[in-house]
């Protein structure tokens, strides 16, 4: 499987704090290891990153904060890109949302499918806070759960049963801002797009669809079998891009209308040549994701980008992760569990997290992080397998060589189809960006290199006498040591580099 052109874009974090270990595991860092995995074979890639600045949680961490919500996304902003950077996640760009390209961009976009007929203006049904004047999103209505009765669900999720709901469900529903603020049902218009339009459509591209991840066709099939409602995509807020129609001049758009084509934004702020990427019909767009993002990317933009009608290149690989869970339980900023990024480099270099996020990556099924595990595939992979072999020949070499590699033997056929079997399935792994099985082979091809130290004891040669023989299997090592380096530079780049 060779591809020239490669587009590859991680889902966008929204800029309301910082990024933790799970977030890494599940879509930065397998992205990264594709990307790097691609660029060695030579592909043109082009590889997208931002920070997603809209939306109704900056909003929130800014009353939190007691900042305003600019200096929110302006903080996290700079927190998040700075830790990718310290993990070697090698962005050709990290832009933003809040940019000035992608707010006009957002803004043509929905003028163009407005005025092809794509949308339909409904009025709904709102909660409304008299006191402050403002309609309250989903997130900002806040009681108890009509499933778990647990107190402070949120109107569109009950974070401790997972129950999807709808604000009007709540009991005792309450504003999230202020909860001694009575609130009550406003009629408000909001822009539509008519999703259930596009279902044949979809359905006949998702079935064109190959190499998606097992999570991701399901997510997307459940949700067309369950039939696609028209969707609204506007919202009544202060914080986001502003609707640019008459009439909506105290709304902005849904953040999921903007994000994903913040994906097209940063593009053409990176690389003035973008629709070599974006409008080319060869060219491969990977995405990487949460599968808590799966329907956003599977449905609800790809629908649009179809609407569009303009040859927007769609996603051919999607890749959804499960979640990792931290130390049995779920990772949480507010209440200090987890591992967040600025903190994971103090604990251990950026590869050993590289390297041992991905051989337990939560790849099938949600997967549960325990620094015990870490630690043991840290020494056992890392500093037992790959480091003890790297510095036994070293030292063995420099002892009776000097700084000298030793001459060559015969070529050493079953060795060498030992190897290339292991790197098969090396590159098999990654071509269909299967992470734990491409950790897995290159694990193997450290143990050869063991397994062959083990069986050839060059140091009993050398006490033998038998400097020539020795000489040769230290060669042969030589030449692994020089393998390992360039085939785990995707995973372990900066180690591979040394
Ligand atoms: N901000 C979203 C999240 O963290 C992801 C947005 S992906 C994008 O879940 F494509 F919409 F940008
Ligand atoms: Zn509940």
């Amino acid at each position: 499987m060779t591809f020239q052109r490669t587009l590859v874009t991680t889902a966008l974090p929204y800029a309301n704090g910082p990024v933790h270990i799970g977030h890494l595991a599940g879509v930065y860092v397998p992205a990264d290891i594709y990307v790097r995995y691609l660029r060695l074979k030579g592909e043109n890639v082009l590889f997208v990153g931002g920070s997603d600045e809209h939306g109704v949680p900056v909003t929130i961490r800014a009353r939190k904060e007691g900042i305003t919500t600019q200096e929110v996304v302006d903080r996290y902003h700079k927190i998040i890109k700075d830790s990718f950077k310290g993990f070697g996640i090698s962005f050709d760009v990290y832009s933003r949302t809040t940019s000035k390209i992608h707010h006009q961009l957002a803004s043509d976009f929905f003028r163009k499918l407005y005025d092809d007929g794509k949308f339909v203006e409904q009025t709904s049904e709102q909660f409304y806070d008299p006191e402050t004047q403002e309609f309250l999103t989903d997130r900002n209505i806040r009681g108890e759960c009509p499933r778990c009765h647990s107190a402070g669900a949120y109107g569109d999720q009950c974070e401790k049963c997972g129950a999807t709901l709808s604000p009007d469900e709540l009991i005792n529903p309450h504003s999230a801002i202020d909860p001694n603020s009575p609130v009550e049902m406003r009629e408000t218009k909001h822009m539509y797009f008519k999703t259930s339009a596009m279902q044949d459509a979809l359905r006949k591209w998702i079935d064109s669809r190959k190499g998606w991840s097992k999570t991701a066709l399901a997510i997307a099939n459940k949700w067309l079998d369950e039939g696609l409602h028209d969707s609204p995509i506007t919202r009544d807020l202060k914080w986001g891009i502003p609707v640019n129609k008459a009439g909506y001049e105290n709304k902005v758009f849904y953040v999921w209308f903007d994000a994903p084509w913040g994906y097209v934004s940063i593009s053409q702020a990176a690389n003035e040549n973008w629709a070599d990427w974006w409008k080319n019909p060869d060219a491969h767009y990977a995405q990487f994701m949460g599968k808590d993002n799966v329907k956003f990317h599977s449905v609800f933009f790809p629908e649009q980008q179809l609407a569009m009608n303009d040859n927007w290149k769609t996603v051919d690989m999607l890749k959804a992760m499960n979640f990792l869970n931290f130390e049995g339980g779920k990772f949480s900023k507010s209440q200090k569990r987890g591992i967040f990024l600025d903190s994971a480099v103090e604990i251990a270099p950026s590869d050993c997290w590289r390297y041992a996020l991905l051989a337990s990556a939560p790849e099938t099924d949600d997967t549960d992080f325990t620094v015990s595990r870490f630690a043991d595939i840290v020494n056992k992979d890392l500093n037992g397998m790959l480091g003890n072999f790297v510095s036994r020949v070293c030292k063995l070499t420099q002892k009776n060589f000097g700084n000298i590699v030793p001459k060559a033997g015969d070529k050493n056929t079953e060795l060498e189809s030992e190897i290339n079997a292991k790197l098969s399935e090396l590159t098999n792994a990654l071509d269909a960006c299967e992470f734990r099985n491409a950790i897995t082979a290159l694990r193997g091809l450290y143990a050869i290199g063991n397994e062959y130290m083990t069986k050839m004891e060059p140091w009993a040669l050398v006490k033998n006498g038998d400097l020539d023989s020795a000489g040769t299997v230290l060669n042969e090592c030589m030449q692994m040591i020089d393998l390992f380096a360039r085939v785990s530079q995707p995973i372990i780049p900066s180690a591979a580099t040394k």
